[in-house]
């Protein structure tokens, strides 16, 4: 009896040996199969009904991967842990050119990136890390292990993520120095109106616009404002207006027409009084950049800016965010056949003056996370894990442009644009093409293979 109860501990205990997930690894949603537990010190938190993770803190119930009550009118407590993360200065920065940072929370004028160090995103950092051992190949590791240290954004893709965004300020503040945070505002109601891969948390019809306020930008503004000596760069709602000034004929975007503009409106408003540099997102070259859709496009940002009483944090544009062009194509893409403006710089150039004509004011930061290969995509629509993608330009000040800040790494690459599975609730089409990398997991989740290539076909290399 003594024996069989001994190996029934020893076999009940093995499994959660083998089958915890590390710090921001996954461990529950539809269809995942591997751990369910994580390791000391986080918590498995519901992100969405795809996706649970790994997060820093112990709750004082037991871990849940389930489903928080939509209900809630306040975000869940913050975290205070400080855990530190390993910090990367930026290529190309000049050194000291911008005042030192603000006691208090004012704007910063000029280029937000100039003389500071981007605090790099732990949350990525450690889905890298936990992705090498998997790597064969010494060399491909050896690059891989580069892009640890490389600045991308921090997703607040659902109101489970912002208790880390304390964790990555914290760890900014104690760094001392001049730190920079970057983010990226994304839990608008009804979100991805016109595709299904990033359905968000939150819907008009269940109280989605008051949650958006109360229980996300206003739970993000507070802990913005507990670190003034950190700089936060901020990117707002990727496809959110570009989906207005195109996409109307969808129902989708026009339901959520009114609760977009309101919602950005807000986020602007809000994340101003904390300092917050912005940059709202104007979709890629092959979207907005099509003549025809440039001045509409002006207009809709310069009429929002200034309806919200121009915000003193909006400091431009975000072009190519989770895209694939290259900033400066080597000759244009056949698929981009028909637009003058074929690459995100021939976009911006064009953009510009309506911009300035409409009163917006047109500085721009570029994503160049994967775009390091070009001439992959069948049209130029599409947008799901692009097969033979590879990591593009890394961060850099050296834009080559005036009206560029800064060359961005807003995707993290590696992490999926949308799941191929047909029969999940967020399946999109797109993400089966034959241009698309499948068999793919759900978006935002981390997808090896795919990261694999990034790093091998990474332009420059590693
Ligand atoms: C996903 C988000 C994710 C982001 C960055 C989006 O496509 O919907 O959940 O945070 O990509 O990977």
């Amino acid at each position: 009896m003594f024996k069989f109860a001994a190996l029934a501990a020893l076999v009940s205990i093995i499994p959660l040996i083998n089958a915890q997930s590390p710090i921001y690894g996954q461990c529950g949603g539809i269809n995942w199969t591997g751990p369910k537990t994580c390791v000391a010190g986080t918590t498995c938190t519901y992100l969405n009904d795809y996706y649970s993770q790994c997060l820093p803190g112990s709750s004082s119930t037991p871990a849940s991967s389930t489903k928080p009550p939509v209900s809630s009118t306040t975000a869940k407590p913050v975290s205070s842990s400080t855990k530190p993360v390993s910090t990367s200065t930026m290529p190309g920065g000049s050194p000291t050119t911008s005042s030192a940072p603000a006691s208090t929370p004012t704007v910063a004028a000029g280029n937000p990136f100039s003389g500071y160090t981007i605090q790099i995103n732990p949350v990525y950092q450690a889905e890298v890390v936990a992705a090498l051992p998997a790597i064969s190949d010494a060399a491909t590791k050896a690059s891989a292990a580069k892009v640890e240290n490389i600045p991308t954004f921090f997703w607040l893709d659902a109101v489970a993520r912002i208790p880390t965004l304390d964790t990555y300020m914290a760890a900014a503040a104690a760094a001392g120095g001049k730190r920079l945070v970057q983010i990226v505002i994304y839990d608008l109601p009804n979100r991805d109106c016109h595709a299904k891969a990033s359905n968000g948390e939150f819907t008009i019809a269940n109280n989605g616009a008051a949650l958006y306020k109360t229980a996300y930008i206003d739970a993000i503004v507070a802990i913005i404002k507990k670190y003034p000596s950190v700089r936060v760069v901020a990117v707002i709602e990727p496809d959110s207006l570009a989906n207005l000034v195109t996409n109307l004929s969808d129902p989708n975007c026009a339901a959520a027409q009114s609760v977009y503009l309101s919602s950005v409106t807000y986020a602007m408003q809000q994340l101003t009084t904390v300092g917050v540099v912005q940059y709202l997102d104007a979709g890629h070259a092959g979207w907005l950049g099509w003549p025809a859709n440039l001045t509409p496009a002006a207009q809709l940002f310069a009429s929002l800016y200034q309806s919200a009483g121009k915000p003193a944090g909006v400091r431009g544009l975000a072009t190519n965010v989770a895209n694939y062009n290259a900033l400066v194509a080597a000759s244009p893409d056949p698929i981009t056949q028909g637009n003058p403006n074929y690459d995100e710089i021939h976009y911006i150039n064009a953009l510009s003056p309506a911009l300035q004509a409409s009163g917006f004011p047109d500085h721009f930061i570029v994503d160049q996370s994967r775009s390091g290969q070009q001439n992959l995509r069948q049209q130029w629509g599409d947008w799901c894990n692009i097969k033979g993608a590879g990591f593009g330009t890394r961060p850099t000040l050296n834009t080559g442009s005036a009206l560029i800040d800064s060359i961005v790494w807003v995707k993290p690459g590696g992490e999926s644009d949308g799941t191929s599975n047909t029969s999940a609730a967020r399946y999109d089409s797109t993400c089966s093409l034959p241009d698309a990398t499948v068999p793919a997991p759900e978006a935002g989740t981390w997808f090896q293979a795919f990261f694999q290539t990034l790093v091998t076909a990474a332009n420059p290399p590693l």
